[in-house]
């Protein structure tokens, strides 16, 4: 009896730690949605200039316009910060969302 009693919420703790897990990764085709938003502005299959920069091959750029390197580190500070005609998209995305933006921005 008492076995069950530490078994039952043992199993219920890996059932909720399980999906989010799973989540850790972004979904590169919902970031593809969510793209379409910057896509008023950014090119993506490309590398020609809109309202900013083309991001075909964004991360494997030798350089940001920033000058910082095209790591994830940098590329979700500019996503959040803008700047310089960008908007900040800090507030205007949740957290999933940026996942899966840069989940997608990785395939271009
Ligand atoms: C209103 C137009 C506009 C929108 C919308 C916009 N951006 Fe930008 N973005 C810019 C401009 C302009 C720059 C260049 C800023 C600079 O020169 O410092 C830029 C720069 C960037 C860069 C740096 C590119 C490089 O090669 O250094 C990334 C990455 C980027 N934007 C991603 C996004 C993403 C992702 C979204 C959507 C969530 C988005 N942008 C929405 C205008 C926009």
């Amino acid at each position: 009896m008492k076995l069950r009693a530490i078994l039952y919420p043992l199993a219920g703790g890996l059932l909720f730690v399980a999906p989010t897990f799973a989540q850790k990764e972004g979904d590169a085709a919902k970031g593809k949605e969510v793209f379409e938003q910057c896509a008023v502005c950014h090119s993506a299959d490309t590398d020609e200039k809109k309202m900013g920069p083309g991001l075909k091959g964004l991360f494997k750029k030798a350089k940001l316009v920033n000058g910082k390197a095209a790591n994830e580190a940098n590329i979700r500070a500019i996503i959040n910060e803008g700047g310089n005609g960008m908007p900040p998209y800090e507030e205007m995305l949740e957290k999933k969302e940026k996942d899966d933006l840069i989940a997608y921005l990785k395939t271009l």
